[in-house]
């Protein structure tokens, strides 16, 4: 008998709008319809949330099923012509947040009139007691209230008295400041230090308009994950300390990075000012297999490195030089190592980009014929059990990979090893020429920078200053992660790449391009002269994958970008 593959079977579906789409068990409206690309309007509702159900923006009509009657509440209505109120029935709205579907459920959003004065009545409600401060708010050109006011609502507020007047400007923690007038009490904040951070220490208190978040007594808002609530706060309520007064959002573009912070390789948006080349923060950007819709206070706040502590411009014995001098002096360095294979060390970077590192693999292993490699990269850090990784660097996993494969010759070589195993291959004399990327080392900065002069020819191509620039004879500077595109490799082997956002800072050039003219000063022939070339000459297994980020669109300016955090 013929054998048949079983086939699944169909997905139940419902229709929002006449337009049918399919549901997973347990899915509620709003989170059926996010996956299938339809908007309904929420403040409350976040998709890495739980359901509070509190904000009610995201009703709709939710049709009886063929021969049962519609749920209907009893309403009095304003009728003009007798200048009274006449009692009415009208179809009872569900919020959609909460609903869960069944199979053929038929639900009107847009298309229901219902549906429509609802959510101008919520806006409306929402906005009796809001201040009008939106030219000084950090949330205008991403706030809900602005654009769901102009899809929902566009007319004025009816209420004559005081609006109600709440604490502004208090200090929550170190890095958030909370201005209670503008908060519409959605509790986003909250479940976010309680469910995602595991830490809850924040709450509502009161009641109606009197509402407000309040810290718990005795504490401060300072897990490791506060910029998360300024980042699904939908309104101006919450603003992160860093980010507050210092730029409009309409001004900045958004490039698709990976966070450098550790090895969980965390998708991220950075934000930048291509008037000044500056960036000015990050923000996460969704991806189920990596860091859902979040990021750690110490990654957010890590785009900062894209300028501090870089090494702009070419050394030459911690003499600034230019960048044709700095080729010349390597060259000179170096020029014992071709005769002398054996006593050259080789130091990859785990914070560098695997195009930098497969490049300097390339020179070490198919034209220098090295085979004793390293690793420079920061030491071991905190982590938690939420996203933080102890290992404090992007692409500690690429390194192994690549070291590990036979990228640039069809010898076997031997894992890379940490810094302190070079040192001890320099204090016994094995070593006289090291070529490296990076900067930092896991071991004591002092220690390190003394064993490593004692080299006869010593080389960094790095994009920041550190203990092994600091001790080379010769430093080329690298681009940082922002000026030039580049792939990780996160603890968990996913390939990701992290797009160019920045232009690179003084002299800085990619690094892989540094190594392939250092080897053309050397006297090999290192081609590669564009990424293309260099990506092509990568084993396939190892070559820069998609970027495994959920989102598909292209990198949106912040405005439109912002609105997609859910
Ligand atoms: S501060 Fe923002 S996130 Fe928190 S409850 Fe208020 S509006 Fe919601
Ligand atoms: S967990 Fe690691 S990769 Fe993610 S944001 Fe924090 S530092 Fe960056
Ligand atoms: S999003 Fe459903 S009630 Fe707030």
């Amino acid at each position: 008998m013929a054998e048949t593959t079983p086939t699944a079977p169909p997905k139940p579906t419902i229709k929002i709008d006449g337009r049918e789409i399919p549901f997973e068990k347990g899915d509620t409206i709003i989170r059926a319809a996010h996956r299938a690309g339809i908007d309904i309007p929420h403040y409350c509702w976040h998709p890495g949330l739980s359901v509070a159900a509190n904000c009610r923006m995201c009703l709709v009509e939710v049709l009886p099923p063929p021969g049962r009657p519609a749920m209907q509440l009893d309403i009095l209505r304003w009728d003009p012509q007798k200048n009274e109120y006449v009692p009415q029935k009208k179809p009872k709205l569900l919020p959609s947040c909460q609903q869960e579907c069944a199979p053929g459920m038929e639900i009107l959003s847009e298309s229901s009139p219902n549906v429509d004065e609802a959510r101008a009545a919520v806006q409306e409600l929402l906005l009796l007691n809001h201040p009008v401060d939106c030219p000084i708010c950090d949330q205008a050109g991403e706030c809900r209230l602005q654009d769901y006011w102009l899809e929902h609502q566009r007319s004025g507020k009816r209420m004559r008295q005081e609006p109600v007047h709440k604490p502004k400007g208090v200090v929550f923690g170190p890095t958030i400041v909370y201005d209670a007038e503008r908060c519409i009490v959605c509790t986003r904040c909250v479940r976010v230090s309680a469910e995602i951070a595991k830490d809850p220490v924040l709450s509502i208190r009161e009641r109606g308009n009197l509402g407000e978040v309040t810290v718990a007594p005795g504490r401060e808002l300072d897990h490791d994950y506060t910029l998360m609530t300024e980042h699904v706060c939908p309104v101006g309520a919450l603003t992160s300390a860093d980010f507050r007064f210092k730029a409009r959002v309409w001004f900045l573009r958004s490039a698709r990075t990976i966070c450098q912070g550790c090895s969980t390789g965390c998708n991220a948006f950075l934000d930048y000012d291509p008037r000044n080349n500056t960036p000015y923060r990050h923000r996460p950007r969704d991806n189920e297999q990596v860091n859902k819709f979040w990021m750690c206070d110490e990654g957010m706040l890590s785009y900062k490195r894209a300028t501090e502590d870089r090494q702009t411009g070419a050394l030459v014995g911690r003499e600034d030089a230019s960048a044709a001098d700095a080729m010349e002096a390597a060259k000179e360095q170096l020029k014992g190592l071709r005769d002398d294979p054996d006593r050259v060390a080789i130091i990859l970077s785990a914070q560098h980009s695997m195009e930098d590192n497969f490049a300097l693999l390339t020179l070490a292993r198919t034209y220098v014929g090295a085979a004793d490699f390293f690793v420079s990269g920061k030491p071991l850090g905190r982590g938690d059990k939420i996203l933080m990784n102890e290992d404090k660097n992007p692409n500690t996993h690429g390194v192994i990979a690549l070291a590990g494969s036979t990228a640039g010759s069809d010898r076997p070589i031997a894992a890379p090893r940490p810094v302190a195993d070079l040192l001890k291959g320099i204090a016994s004399g094995k070593y006289a020429y090291a070529i490296g990327l990076g900067a930092d080392v896991e071991v004591d900065a002092k220690e390190a920078k003394a064993a490593l002069q004692k080299l006869r020819g010593f080389v960094v191509i790095a994009s920041h200053d550190g203990p092994l620039t600091q001790a080379a004879h010769v430093v080329l500077p690298a681009c940082a992660w922002t000026e030039a595109e580049g792939t990780y490799v996160n603890e968990k082997g996913l390939s990701q790449v992290s797009e160019k956002a920045l232009r690179p800072l003084g002299d800085a050039r990619p690094g892989w391009q540094l190594v392939g003219e250092l080897g053309r000063a050397l006297g090999f022939a290192t081609g590669w002269k564009k990424l293309g070339d260099l990506r092509a000459a990568m084993p396939a297994e190892l070559r820069s994958g998609k970027s495994q980020s959920n989102e598909a669109a292209p990198a949106a300016p912040v405005a439109s970008a912002g609105a997609a955090a859910g």
